[in-house]
């Protein structure tokens, strides 16, 4: 039974997700081959021994973001059997929009044929999710939606440099959504949001628009090891955090799913918790670091396959630029 606005007892809970890849697989092999016609040296051993990614997909030139987004968001309304026109507030994690405005969530909106419900972008890098759906969760819990699309959806191929092989074998494109609803029994647990910007510069794409022109360079440019480092000392802190707000242990969790970038990442912050390493959920190897989209891909691509089941517990980790982090515990 949905509680009403004003309900003591009003949670939110995932009851969908959905998510979607273009069908344009590249391996290691194949990236290295395109790369290497442009002077620019890699290997499938280099990429899968530093980072675990084995292969992306990349969306072609006039496929968008909100494109990619559409196709996760019914895949999710599909799942949680809601139909469209009952969403009440749909947001999009995304750093690679459409365009600088309106909003993806605006165009999602358009597509999917919803009328007159909030409609906006979270901007968090690869945390996204993790902040859109705390979003979601905040505006559930207060009474102002009841039935939310929350998205992550990504193409960061438009803004990777293909001459700088230090970052453009990392990433894909690809989106994973879920619908959150209002509900009398707790499906999110608890969140924790972060962000420090005196670390602007190890992550970012300092490129704008201004007077018809691009200013700056409006490709990506990261710092591996200043991130890493970063990433791995803030995963730990905020996983303790969220799992101490919510009066769980880590022995309480069932599946982990670490934002998707690296591997060697994702099995430290595993092992800090002591959690066995069959309870991290890795999509890393076939995506590549999808960004905001990385978090709800993996998700629901864990609850298709039949590992994530209902009821389960499972703590979803973001970081990214910015430099921002979060986490969010749930029961699904
Ligand atoms: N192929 C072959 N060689 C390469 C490549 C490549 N693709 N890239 C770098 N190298 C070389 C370097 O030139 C260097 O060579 P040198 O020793 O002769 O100078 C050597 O490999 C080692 O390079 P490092 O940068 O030191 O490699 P490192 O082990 O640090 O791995 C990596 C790099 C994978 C980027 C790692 O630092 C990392 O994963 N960082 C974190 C990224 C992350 O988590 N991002 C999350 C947020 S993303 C977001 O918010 C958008």
């Amino acid at each position: 039974m949905t509680p009403t606005s004003n309900s003591p007892t009003r949670h939110s809970r995932i009851t969908g997700t959905g998510s979607y890849l273009p069908p344009n697989r590249l391996t290691n092999d194949a990236l290295a081959a395109q790369l290497a016609a442009d002077g620019v040296e890699t290997s499938d051993q280099w990429i899968v021994e530093r980072t675990g990614i084995r292969a992306r997909h990349f969306a072609a030139a006039d496929v968008t973001c909100s494109d990619l987004a559409v196709q996760a968001a019914r895949r999710a309304l599909e799942a949680a059997d809601v139909d469209a026109a009952s969403i009440d507030l749909i947001i999009v994690a995304t750093s690679t929009p459409d365009m600088i405005f309106p909003s993806a969530a605006c165009m999602v909106q358009q597509k999917l044929g919803i009328h007159g419900c909030p409609a906006f972008d979270v901007q968090a890098v690869c945390s996204g999710f993790v902040y859109a759906l705390t979003v979601a969760d905040s505006m559930i819990r207060t009474g102002a939606a009841s039935k939310a699309l929350v998205i992550g959806s990504e193409v960061f191929s438009r803004i990777l440099d293909f001459k700088d092989r230090t970052t453009c074998v990392l990433f894909g494109d690809g989106a994973g959504a879920v619908v959150l609803e209002a509900s009398e029994t707790p499906g999110i647990l608890a969140s924790e949001l972060h962000a420090d910007g005196r670390h602007v510069g190890i992550l970012c794409v300092p490129g704008t628009v201004s007077g018809g022109n691009v200013l700056g360079d409006p490709l990506l440019k990261m710092d591996g090891q200043a991130v890493f480092k970063l990433a791995v000392g803030v995963l730990d802190e905020v996983a303790r955090a969220v799992l101490a707000k919510a009066g769980r242990t880590s022995a309480d969790v069932d599946w982990l799913i670490p934002h998707q970038a690296n591997i060697r990442i994702m099995q430290s912050t595993a092992k800090k918790m002591k959690l066995p390493l069959e309870k991290l959920i890795v999509t890393v190897d076939q995506h590549g670091n999808t960004s905001a989209a990385s978090i709800p891909l993996a998700l629901d691509e864990s609850v298709r396959s039949g590992k994530i089941a209902r009821g389960d517990t499972i703590l979803l980790e973001g970081v990214g630029g910015g430099f921002t982090w979060g986490a969010v515990l749930l029961d699904l």
